[in-house]
């Protein structure tokens, strides 16, 4: 077994409200009292006090979903991570397609966004992934290059132990495409090499590789069953109780191997 943690997150996007997310938060508590893997509920923000209180006493992780790179500041609309550590939030999901796609996400942002959210003690979940067009052109491998590269500037060794990536094929989020199994290994086992470029073999070892694009019920544990995907960045499915529950068991035999 690799020396990496297996990490279940699910990503919310932007539903529930707060109501509505207490008692998903606390039925998904109750029901992972057991998970072997790490779980992670990445939320909203307004979200995040109500499922800190549901979530308080089990093993669940607390995330959000963004975080701007400056302290604070005239940044209207805007969120730091400071402000997040003291909401009790543990990690957040940085470079999501969706904000490279609708709000101008860029490799220079993540990398801004990633640095700040490290120096404030976060773990952060780093997205990257290609496009329909990119995948058919024989452009994935330059692409997460590129993104992982880019996002990764200036991030030490030691910062790396705090880093997660989700390997999260574009035209597969949302749309129910899944990436096969072998394809999403392929993809995650380059970005494993280009870690242990970047920095060394030990670090690429320990880095969690998560698999993010409609992973569900039905093809979590044969993804999870890949060398190189320690986990999954769940949408659509983490919203579903009894699905996100299949998938967290998918990764806690996962972690229990
Ligand atoms: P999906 O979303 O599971 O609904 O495809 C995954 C994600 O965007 O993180």
């Amino acid at each position: 077994m690799a020396n990496r943690k297996i990490i279940i997150a699910g990503n919310w996007k932007m539903n529930k409200t707060p109501f509505e997310a207490r008692c998903l938060a606390y039925e998904i508590a109750e029901k992972t009292e057991g998970a072997a893997c790490d779980v992670v509920l990445c939320v909203p923000f307004v979200d995040l006090f109500q499922v800190k209180e549901a979530i308080a006493g089990s093993k669940i992780g607390l995330g959000a979903q963004n975080v701007h790179w400056a302290e604070s500041g005239a940044f209207t609309g805007e969120i730091s991570a400071d402000m997040l550590v003291a909401c009790d939030t543990q990690y957040v999901v940085i470079g999501h397609s969706e904000r490279r796609q609708y709000f101008g996400e860029t490799d220079a942002t993540v990398n801004a966004r990633t640095k700040a959210a490290l120096a404030a003690g976060l773990k952060v979940i780093l997205c990257v992934g290609e496009t329909r067009e990119e995948r058919e052109l024989n452009e994935t491998n330059d692409v997460i290059e590129r993104q992982v590269r880019l996002a990764l500037a200036d991030i030490t060794a030691e910062q790396m132990a705090n880093v997660i990536i989700a390997y999260e094929p574009v035209w597969a989020i949302g749309t129910g495409l899944t990436a096969t199994a072998e394809q999403a290994q392929e993809v995650c086992a380059y970005i494993r090499s280009l870690i242990a470029e970047l920095y060394n073999a030990e670090v690429a070892d320990g880095t969690t590789i998560q698999y993010g694009g409609s992973m569900n019920a039905k093809n979590a544990a044969e993804l999870l069953a890949m060398p190189d995907i320690d986990g999954g960045l769940i949408g659509g499915a983490s919203l579903k109780p009894t699905d996100f529950l299949v998938i967290v068991a998918a990764g806690s035999a996962k972690a229990s191997r």
